[in-house]
């Protein structure tokens, strides 16, 4: 004689014994997020900030318009400044980057990502202090505790001196909207490439 259970077994619909509903997945991990700041006074920044955006795929953010929560979010950052304030020690950009890196950005902790400084400014007209914002933006950023990644090689450029140079090496990516407008998306793009494969994840 069949036990209660063989019986059940047999005649309950498949339905009855099928898997129980799979939990809900774990959540991905989130996609490693970049932030892209930039400031401008004539708009020169922000048009290679557009290069990149193209080629990443990130929106460029004005530096005034982001919160230190949301950067500090980041993983890495892509920031870009011109140089307005010619052989200046600091303030080098003219920008709100100037108020930034003194107000807001000595009290932010950095460690653990990784960023990335571009620079505009004029090697013609300017050719002594070319992008010197930008090392300035590098020191600052490297004060607190990022790991700088994107330094460039200077052989395609025609400039005498500059405040953005680090081991003989632009300190990031230096584009020339005033002499060399047409290099500058070519630059941007290389750049880019550069970034990932120094593991900056867009
Ligand atoms: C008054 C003045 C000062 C400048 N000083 C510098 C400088 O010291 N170094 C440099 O590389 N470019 C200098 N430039 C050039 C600007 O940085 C360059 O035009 C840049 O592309 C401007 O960027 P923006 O349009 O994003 O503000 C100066 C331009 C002007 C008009």
């Amino acid at each position: 004689m069949p036990s209660k259970l063989a019986l059940a077994l047999a005649l309950s619909p498949a339905a009855a014994f099928a898997p129980a509903p799979a939990k809900a997945a774990p959540r991905a991990a989130p996609l490693n997020a970049v932030g892209l700041y930039y400031s401008t006074t004539t708009g020169n920044t922000e048009t290679v900030a557009g290069y990149l955006t193209a080629a990443t795929g990130i929106e460029a953010v004005d530096i005034d318009s982001v919160d230190d929560e949301t950067l500090t979010s980041m993983d890495a950052l892509i920031c870009g400044a011109p140089t307005w304030h010619t052989g200046a020690d600091e303030q080098r950009s003219g920008t709100a980057w100037d108020e930034f890196l003194y107000d807001r950005l000595p009290s932010l902790d950095l460690s653990g990502k990784k960023v990335a400084i571009f620079g505009l400014g004029d090697q013609g007209s300017y050719g002594d202090n070319f992008c010197d914002a930008a090392g300035e933006l590098y020191d600052c950023f490297s004060a607190q505790g990022a790991t700088m990644v994107g330094l460039t090689a200077t052989d395609d450029y025609d400039y005498s001196d500059s405040k953005a140079l680090r081991d003989g090496k632009f300190c990031g990516l230096l584009c020339d909207e005033d002499n060399e407008y047409d290099k500058s998306e070519g630059r941007a793009n290389d750049w880019v490439e550069q970034l990932k494969g120094e593991g900056v994840a867009f």
